[in-house]
Parts: C-alpha cells; structure tokens; sequence
C-alpha cells in the first residue's frame, strides 16, 4: 500500500469516536519505533516532519524513511508537514511527496489565514494531497515561532474558515500548548471542551485536530532529572482528556514531546548507567524500545485507533 491521505482515516476515525496519532520523526529510530507499535496494534498512523526536522534530517532522508515503514508494516500511513508556515514549504512538500500539509496561518490576521490557507489548499488538492489549517494561537513554542499566550479558537469564526478556505481538518486552540511546560504547578489542567462543542456543531462531521497534546508521563520526567537532567514543573494535558477529545470531533492528536522525553530519559539512564559504553547502538536500542511502549500505550488508552488499520 502506498502513502495515504487522512481522508479515509478521518471519516472512520470521526464515525468510530477515535483519533489517529500524529507522531513527529525526526530520525529512523523514532519512525521504527512509531510504526513497529502501530504494526503490532494495527493502528493506522500520521507521521509528520517539522519545518526543524527537514532542516535536521533533510527532506529526502525522511521520505525514504517513512517510505520504508510503508514496506515494512504494509500500514495505512500519511506522510504529513506539521506547521507549514508559508506556501513555499507546503509546495516544496507536496512536489516532494507528502500526502498532508499543514499550513499555520494562525499567527496572521484572519483575512490573511483565509487568503495564505486557500492558496495551500488550491495547490495541494489539485495534486491529490490533503490539507490541515489552524485557527486560534497555541502557547509554547513551535519551530522559531514563539507564543507566550494562547488565545481560543473563537467558533463563530470556524464555519467561514472552512467554507472560504476548503480546508480538509482544522486545529484548533482549546488550552493544549506545544512542549513540557503546558501547565502552571499546582493548578488543575482542564482543556475547554465547550469550545469543541461548540465548533463541532458549528462543522457537523468535520475533523478537529489537537496539538500540544503529549501528557508528559512523570515517569520520564522523573527518569531525566535523576540522572543529571533539570526538569522542574513539566506538566502536561491528563490522558483522560485527550481520550474523551479523541471520542468527540478530535480525529488527529499531535504528540512529540512524550517522545522526545522517553528517549532523553532512557540515554541519560543508559550513561549513568554504563559510563564506559560508546556505540550508539547500545544507547539507542532501549530508547527505541521505550519510544515503542509509549506510543502503543498512546494508541490502546488514549486515541483508541488500535485495530482500526
Ligand atoms: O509543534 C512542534 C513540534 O513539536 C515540532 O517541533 O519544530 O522542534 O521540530 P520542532
Ligand atoms: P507536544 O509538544 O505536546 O508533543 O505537541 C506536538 C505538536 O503539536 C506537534 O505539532
Ligand atoms: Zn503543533
């Protein structure tokens, strides 16, 4: 099976009250570790690339990595640009056979999201590729861009979004943000699940996509700072809350920081560990096992999309 769009995807996910992974890869043991648990779970699966990861790993390297997971698992898999911030990125990824963009217009003005979107979407439909717009601004940090305050997705904007720009799903901003840091310590995260209501009556069957949605498992936070890491007060969304997200209009939930901390954690355990050892093999074998462990743990308790491939 080829590189899929999220159409098909989406429209089950959407009628099943479940949501699809969308996991950042960045190297090839982040994409084995994706799809090898997505393999064993029959999970069909989103794995997208940064505007960071292109310049980290290069554009064709991820290609033909994902391209080899496709071999592999034999899975539905989508090949998906997170955060495309102009047209010229979102071309690029279409000419070079990404079958999803994002395009993130929601630091612009309104009018000019509309304008920037339905330019992405015009280029990208005539070629067969899917496309992903945002509403609403995210705390945190994604790529260079930086966000000291989210504001919510305000719903009486989402329907004229959708019909002016002809996006396929929509992100949007209901109190998840990007990184470990998404809530103060002490307080009670709680996303605003009436905002999703109340955009998802406003766009009847329409996929809502979530980012900054990795749950920060205290576990690894824990793992890091034991061994000569410094992470106080990471905080992230409760899984319960993603899970219940995930069975109303949710179809994409956006998750890259869990990983990122599962495979510090476990390499800063290994050297202290094993002071002595040098060969990357060594280190990046059990990261790879406990990046596997946590995104199966994402897709049987959390998005629910197990056996759904
Ligand atoms: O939302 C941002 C993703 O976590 C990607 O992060 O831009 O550092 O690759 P990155
Ligand atoms: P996290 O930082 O919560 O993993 O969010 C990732 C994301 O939204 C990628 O677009
Ligand atoms: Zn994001």
């Amino acid at each position: 099976m080829p590189l899929v769009t999220t159409k098909d995807m989406f429209k089950k996910a959407y009628e099943g009250g479940y949501a699809i992974g969308a996991f950042n890869v960045n190297n090839m043991e982040i994409v084995q570790a994706i799809t090898e648990a997505c393999k064993e779970e029959n999970a069909p699966v989103i794995l997208q690339v940064s505007k960071g990861a292109r310049a980290y790993a290069n554009h064709t390297y991820l290609v033909k990595l994902v391209e080899a997971a496709v071999i592999e698992t034999g899975l539905p898999i989508v090949l998906h640009l997170d955060h495309g911030d102009s047209f010229e990125t979102c071309k690029s990824c279409i000419d070079g056979g990404f079958t999803s963009v994002m395009i993130d217009g929601s630091s612009h003005s309104f009018a000019d999201n509309i304008e920037l979107t339905r330019r992405v979407v015009e280029y990208a439909h005539e070629r067969g590729v899917v496309v992903e717009g945002e509403l609403g601004t995210l705390a945190g940090v994604e790529d260079e861009v930086s966000h000291e305050f989210s504001t919510y997705t305000r719903p009486e904007e989402v329907e004229e979004f959708v019909s002016k720009t002809g996006v396929d799903s929509l992100a949007i901003a209901i109190g998840t943000s990007h990184g470990a840091y998404k809530f103060k310590p002490g307080t009670e995260p709680q996303l605003r699940f009436d905002i999703l209501e109340e955009v998802s009556r406003r766009l009847p069957g329409f996929p809502i996509v979530l980012h900054g949605s990795s749950s920060v498992p205290q576990e690894y936070v824990k793992m890091i700072n034991e061994n000569g890491g410094n992470m106080p007060g990471a905080i992230g969304v409760p899984e319960e809350q993603l899970r219940k997200a995930a069975s109303m209009a949710v179809c994409k939930i956006n998750i890259d920081s869990d990983l990122r901390l599962a495979m510090t954690g476990t390499i800063r355990k290994f050297f202290n560990d094993n002071p002595a050892k040098f060969d990357p093999r060594e280190y990046l074998k059990p990261a790879r096992a406990n990046i596997k462990e946590l995104v199966r743990h994402k897709l049987v308790n959390v998005l629910g999309c197990n056996g759904k491939a």
